[in-house]
């Protein structure tokens, strides 16, 4: 169970890297911070985020989506976030798309990041979609989840310029930096404004 009742106890759903789990992570140790992380639970055993929670000291949850329906998967995600006491998931390079019964059981509590400026871009290859378009500028999102992917309500934006000589690479890694800014300070503002309504 999360050691500190004072905070809301997220669980952030992973599927590789984890740069934007440990955005989470580490800011959620700086006071004053409304959540903590409960639990970090991924479909993939073998994400390099999952050893780096565990480094951390984070509980851990790996259960291969391989071989499951959809809602079994889900369903245990599920679980495994109740069992460690979650009252809401974030998800972040999360790379599956959750079915309507987990949206509607977890409604108005599970967050997104997403690398552009939605509504653009919505799926995959967004900084290849953006340079292809012309876009002079790009970013990422922050959004509620429904079953539509990508497409729930946006709750905090961040822009990044394009540059001269700009590869869908080089868009990316500015854009993850600017995506370890927001993140944490969306899901900080979005629980803690929850926890102040009595949600
Ligand atoms: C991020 O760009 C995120 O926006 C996207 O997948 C990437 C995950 O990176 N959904 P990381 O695993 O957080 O490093």
């Amino acid at each position: 169970m999360p050691a500190d009742p004072r905070r809301e106890p997220v669980a952030v759903f992973i599927s590789g890297t984890g740069s934007n789990m440990a955005a989470l992570l580490y800011a959620s140790r700086m006071e004053p911070c409304p959540y903590e992380i409960a639990l970090v639970a991924s479909n993939n055993p073998a994400a390099p985020g999952l050893a780096l929670a565990a480094a951390e000291g984070v509980p851990t949850f790996a259960l291969s989506h391989r071989g499951l329906t959809r809602h079994e998967h889900d369903a245990a995600m599920g679980k495994a976030a109740e069992r460690h006491g979650a009252r809401w998931i974030a998800l972040a390079g999360y790379m599956r798309v959750l079915g309507s019964a987990f949206v509607d059981a977890w409604a108005g509590r599970i967050l997104n990041i997403h690398p552009s400026l939605l509504p653009l871009y919505k799926g995959l290859d967004t900084h290849a979609r953006a340079l292809a378009a012309g876009d002079r500028e790009a970013g990422c999102s922050v959004h509620l989840v429904t079953a539509e992917l990508d497409d729930g309500e946006v709750i905090a934006q961040a822009r990044v310029a394009v540059l001269p000589g700009d590869t869908a690479d080089s868009l990316a890694r500015r854009v993850l930096i600017a995506e370890h800014q927001l993140y944490p300070r969306a899901l900080a503002r979005f629980v803690g404004t929850a926890r102040a309504e009595g949600c």
